[in-house]
C-alpha cells in the first residue's frame, strides 16, 4: 500500500500540469484573438465545461477509492477537487469581469432572473466551503465527522452544475444529460454505501 501511495504521489505533478495546461492554453488563445468570433462566451464555456468534468472526476475518484486495490488514489482527490474549484473561479470571473465588467447590480439581477445562472451560482456557493476546508488544519479543527458532512456538498454542487449546463443548452442536450446520469449514479452509490449497506450487514 505504501508503494502505491508513493506511486500516485509521483503522478501528482503530471496530473496537476495536465489539468491546468488547458486553462493556460485557452487564456493564451483568448489574448491572441484565437478563440473565434465570440471569445468571451467561448472562454466561459470552456472553463465551465472543464470545471464540471473535473468535479465529476473528483466524485469518480471517491468511488474508486472504495475498491481495495485503488484505495491510495484518494491522495489525489484533494488536489483534483481544488483544480475543479480553480476552473469554477475562472468561469465565474470571466462572467463577472469580461462579460459584465463588474456590473454587480446587473449580475445580481441576472442570478435572480435566469434559473440556469441561479443553479450555477448556488453550485459555486456549495463549492466554497469545500475549497476553504480542503486542508489538514480544517479536518483537525472541525473534526472528521463535520468535515465529511461539509464535503458531501460536492454532490449537490455536481447536480446543480450539470442542471445548469442542461438548462442552458438549447439544441443537443445529450452531453449534459450524460453528466446528470453519471452524477445521479455516483450519488445513488454513495447513498447505498452510507445508508443501505450498513443496514443490510447489521
Ligand atoms: C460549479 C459551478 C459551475 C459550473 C460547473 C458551470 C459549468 C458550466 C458549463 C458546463 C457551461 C456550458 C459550457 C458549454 O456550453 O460548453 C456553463 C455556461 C455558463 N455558465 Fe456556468 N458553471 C458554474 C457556475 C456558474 C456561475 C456561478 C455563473 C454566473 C453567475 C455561470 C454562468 C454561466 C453562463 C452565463 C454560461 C453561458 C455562457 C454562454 O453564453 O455560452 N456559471 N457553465
Amino acid at each position: 500500500m505504501i508503494f502505491l501511495t508513493k506511486h500516485y504521489q509521483g503522478f501528482k505533478p503530471i496530473i496537476l500540469l495536465a489539468l491546468i495546461a488547458p486553462s493556460l492554453f485557452w487564456i493564451f488563445q483568448f489574448f491572441n484573438g484565437k478563440l473565434g468570433v465570440n471569445p468571451i462566451e467561448n472562454l466561459m464555456d470552456k472553463m465551465g465545461l472543464m470545471a464540471l468534468r473535473v468535479i465529476i472526476l473528483t466524485l469518480i475518484i471517491s468511488m474508486l477509492a472504495d475498491i481495495k486495490s485503488f484505495k491510495s488514489i484518494v491522495i489525489l482527490r484533494r488536489m483534483i477537487g481544488l483544480i475543479a474549484f480553480y476552473y469554477v473561479c475562472l468561469h465565474f470571473l470571466t462572467y463577472i469581469i469580461l462579460d459584465h465588467f463588474f456590473d454587480i447590480k446587473f449580475i445580481l439581477k441576472d442570478i435572480a432572473k435566469r434559473p440556469f445562472i441561479t443553479f450555477g451560482f448556488i453550485s459555486f456557493i456549495c463549492l466554497m466551503p469545500l475549497a476553504i476546508t480542503s486542508n489538514k488544519f480544517s479536518i483537525k479543527k472541525l473534526g472528521y465527522k463535520i468535515w465529511k458532512r461539509i464535503h458531501f456538498l460536492i454532490y449537490p454542487a455536481a447536480i446543480l452544475s450539470s442542471l445548469h449546463f442542461y438548462m442552458l443548452v438549447r439544441a443537443n442536450k445529450t452531453e449534459p444529460f450524460i453528466y446528470i446520469m453519471i452524477v445521479c449514479c455516483l450519488l445513488l452509490y454513495r447513498i447505498f454505501k452510507r445508508i443501505i449497506f450498513p443496514y443490510l450487514v447489521r
